[in-house]
């Protein structure tokens, strides 16, 4: 792992989505049609998400993965680039185009997502070994499920040989690689997928304990169930913690757990505490419920330490 002696470095592997988003009071139910609020495209994708977070709270940041060669992907490496981001290893695929989802968001911040992946399902090899050159003196690798997970894994078990702390976000909800457990340093369900691998309902903090012992029996060494508003519960061999969420007003749950995620990947590297990152973690996730949109709601770092200065 690089010298911990200031900003993190952090490679993001993983998706980047142009999110089409409506909000409306209420979800449709089925075969219904509601009238909508609003409308906006805004840049989203699980993988970018985290990448921009990190990038606003002050780590080094590498994006790896691809776009379409059409206006949301020129758009999406502008942002990223915007952000500070190295796209370096972002390709541009003549041959897929670039991943989009479509999300609902309600009156009470709620969303429901459509995702069509397009080029980001279409990471081979080529972002493989990019992703490699990538992790060359960083200090975190930072997974999720919406790019192929035989080269997330791939890039895991690099980064396990190369001393990066991978840290694994395994949404959407879906299943991952047997082999994939032991390489994830760090894994952060939410409940719904907490309960798609190890086949516990997480209701509480029991239920959530029980699901990170079923995880941390496969080989994850820190399992982290996020609970929404709930609070998150975290548990490796040696020790375990609750941390309750922040009381925000929330707008837009979209890309609260991307948040989450890299605030706890930087405070990771950074050398804080289990108990401190996850605080860390928690208040980038709360602050980026209360703006609409995903990475342009992601918290600077000033923002989350405020937050915890405030409560604490
Ligand atoms: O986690 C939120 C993200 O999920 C959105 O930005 C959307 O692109 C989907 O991938």
């Amino acid at each position: 792992m690089a010298a911990n002696t200031g900003a993190a470095t952090i490679v993001a592997l993983g998706s980047i989505n142009m999110d089409l988003v409506a909000t409306m009071e209420r979800m449709p139910a089925d075969g219904e049609t509601v009238e909508g609020n609003a409308f906006f495209t805004a840049p989203g994708g699980k993988g970018a998400n985290q990448a921009v977070a990190a990038a606003r709270l002050g780590a080094h940041v590498r994006m790896v993965g691809r776009v379409g060669d059409d206006t949301f992907g020129r758009a999406l490496l502008d942002g990223l680039r915007a952000h500070g981001i190295g796209v370096r290893d972002v390709a541009v695929d003549a041959a897929h185009a670039s991943g989009v989802a479509m999300i609902m968001v309600d009156e009470a911040g709620q969303n429901r997502i459509v995702a069509v992946y397009g080029a980001n399902m279409a990471c081979d090899g080529a972002q493989l070994d990019a992703a490699k050159r990538a992790m060359a003196g960083a200090d975190a690798l930072m997974l999720q499920l919406e790019t192929p997970p035989e080269i997330s894994l791939a890039a895991a078990r690099h980064a396990r040989g190369e001393g990066l702390r991978v840290i694994w976000d395994p949404a959407p909800a879906a299943l991952m690689p047997d082999d994939a457990f032991e390489f994830a340093d760090v894994l952060t369900p939410n409940q719904t997928e907490a309960a798609m691998l190890t086949g516990i309902e997480v209701r509480d903090v029991d239920s959530a304990r029980a699901a990170a012992g079923a995880l941390l029996a496969r080989g994850v060494r820190l399992a982290v169930v996020k609970m929404g508003e709930d609070g998150v519960f975290a548990a490796s061999a040696s020790e375990s913690r609750y941390m309750p969420a922040f009381a925000v007003e929330a707008v837009d749950s979209v890309a609260a757990g991307d948040a989450f995620g890299a605030g706890l990947a930087i405070a990771l590297s950074e050398g804080l505490a289990l108990e401190d990152a996850l605080r860390f973690g928690a208040a980038a996730g709360a602050l980026a419920v209360t703006k609409p949109g995903a990475q342009d709601a992601m918290p600077s770092r000033a923002e989350v330490e405020g937050l915890i200065g405030g409560v604490g």
